[in-house]
């Protein structure tokens, strides 16, 4: 018998009662139609349907061998459940709001297609540890593939800075002209940044590594289970450890969405470059045709609209961060329906993160350098002070004096329009008697460039060491 309603809303889609839910046993009223449809996670949780298959097959081979349900129940699962994949890759599978999430369309699909031993497949587990257990597979599975695209750029940065150990560029503090360094070295600044970005997404693969099936609505189950099995079966290293834990967990979502903000920030950072080493006053690169757009109105225009998308869905992956962290806080043990928010943030960073990373990686493949035109910037804005001021330290001048001694200068040059390579050498033997004819090579651009050889630094024999490095790297992870 159907309750009174309070709203008018949805009654023409409430047809069937709370009865023909998988959980309705003690329902005597159905869920207000406008309200179930809005609760379902359906149309976006049915992302997990392989995951949610690959765990019941396991599942189920697990009850039979325990001796829960018979050999032939498993086997009728196991074809039942390999039609559904079937029908739902092929595009039949009818996906319903009644049946709420992807577990019960799947789970009532089955009963459908082969009756009772359908519905011994849920004996020893709940839908609490089933989810927790599909979107691990699933991110696992993502992961992955995330990783493999970070190792496409990284190889990518290694070949273009290849070519460059030699191509001076102005490095920049303050967006100021700062000293010299080679594009090989400032692409191989990125490099580090995505090896770590990397190293975090296999973290989180560790993190994801524990298996929660078994441990039912969040106490554990009578059942007589085989976990150590079912975690085998799903390629996951260990059982979770403690069944409450196990259902309210989702530490490893928010370290991959935490992973994928750094990494959009790391991109952001890089499309900025890009964006501004892209401009006519800069000049520094020419983005490829194929990664630009015009503009409707000005004919001569050229935008760096990829660069610029992906330094915008930076903030999307933020937000996505931010609503997994606040719907889990202050959440009470164990499972809270609040948890099923878990869902879109994760796919969404996910899907953001993938799409970026093949976007970027496909315009810095097809990005023109132009070395000359990074030489002549890097030849303006003193950028050779320091090491003129080095210079004069060398010789035996304290280095605050000569910081001064250099600052002065360049306040002259300044006034006079000229470089320091300019200045007349009487008059800088007026300055100081250690000025001699040694300085005009040590204030040259790519000799200072080529000067910082401590380790790390930019002179080309040691970005070809952090080449080398990184070619050992990628070798191991390629
Ligand atoms: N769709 C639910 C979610 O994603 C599945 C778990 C439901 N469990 C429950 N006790 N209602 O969170």
């Amino acid at each position: 018998m159907q309750k009174k309603k309070t709203g008018t809303s949805g009654t023409k889609k409430n047809k069937a009662p709370q009865q023909s839910k998988l959980w309705g046993g003690r329902f005597s009223a159905d869920m207000d139609g406008d309200t179930s449809a809005w609760a379902a996670s359906i149309s976006f949780d049915k992302r997990l349907y392989r995951a949610d298959i690959e765990g019941s097959v396991a599942h189920a081979a697990m009850l039979a061998k325990q001796g829960i349900i018979s050999a032939d129940d498993a086997l009728q699962i196991k074809s039942g459940l390999e039609e559904i994949l079937f029908e739902i890759e092929s595009g039949d599978f009818n996906f319903t709001d009644e049946d709420e999430d992807i577990h019960m369309n799947i789970e009532s699909a089955l009963t459908k297609k082969i009756g009772e031993a359908g519905k011994r497949l849920h004996t020893a587990r709940s839908r609490n540890d089933q989810v927790a257990t599909d979107e691990k597979i699933w991110l696992k599975e993502e992961l992955m593939a995330l990783a493999y695209e970070f190792t496409k750029l990284r190889a990518l940065l290694v070949d273009i800075a290849e070519e460059h150990t030699e191509t001076v560029m102005p490095g920049y503090t303050h967006l100021q002209h700062a000293q010299p360094v080679s594009l090989g070295f400032h692409l191989m600044a990125y490099y580090q940044m995505f090896t770590r970005d990397e190293k975090r997404i296999w973290d989180v693969y560790l993190s994801a590594g524990t298996m929660p099936l078994g441990s039912g609505a969040l106490s554990g189950t009578p059942y007589d289970i085989d976990r150590g099995f079912t975690s085998d079966e799903l390629g996951f290293a260990v059982p979770t450890a403690n069944a409450m834990d196990a259902v309210s967990d989702r530490d490893h979502i928010i370290e991959f969405i935490s992973a994928a903000a750094i990494a959009m920030m790391h991109l952001s950072r890089f499309c900025e470059e890009l964006i501004l080493w892209n401009t006519s006053e800069f000049g520094f690169v020419e983005m490829s045709d194929s990664y630009s757009t015009g503009s409707s109105i000005m004919p001569q225009k050229k935008n760096p609209d990829v660069a610029e998308l992906i330094r915008g869905k930076t903030g999307r992956v933020y937000g996505d961060l931010m609503a997994i962290l606040t719907a889990m806080k202050s959440l009470p043990l164990a499972y809270n329906k609040d948890m099923q928010e878990d869902k879109e943030p994760m796919f969404d960073a996910a899907d953001t993160l993938m799409g970026c990373m093949k976007a970027f990686t496909g315009m810095l493949a097809t990005t023109v350098f132009d070395a000359d035109a990074m030489k002549a910037s890097a030849k303006k804005g003193f950028m050779n002070a320091t090491d003129a001021a080095d210079y004069l330290a060398a010789k035996g001048m304290p280095f605050r004096k000569a910081h001064e001694t250099i600052g002065k200068l360049v306040a002259y040059c300044i006034e006079e329009n000229l470089s320091l390579e300019e200045v007349p050498m009487e008059l800088l033997k007026k300055i100081s008697p250690l000025f001699d004819e040694g300085f005009a090579d040590a204030i040259d651009i790519t000799a200072c460039m080529k000067a910082k050889a401590s380790p790390g630094g930019t002179a080309p024999e040691r970005v070809k060491e952090m080449i080398a490095a990184a070619k050992g790297e990628l070798g191991s992870t390629e």
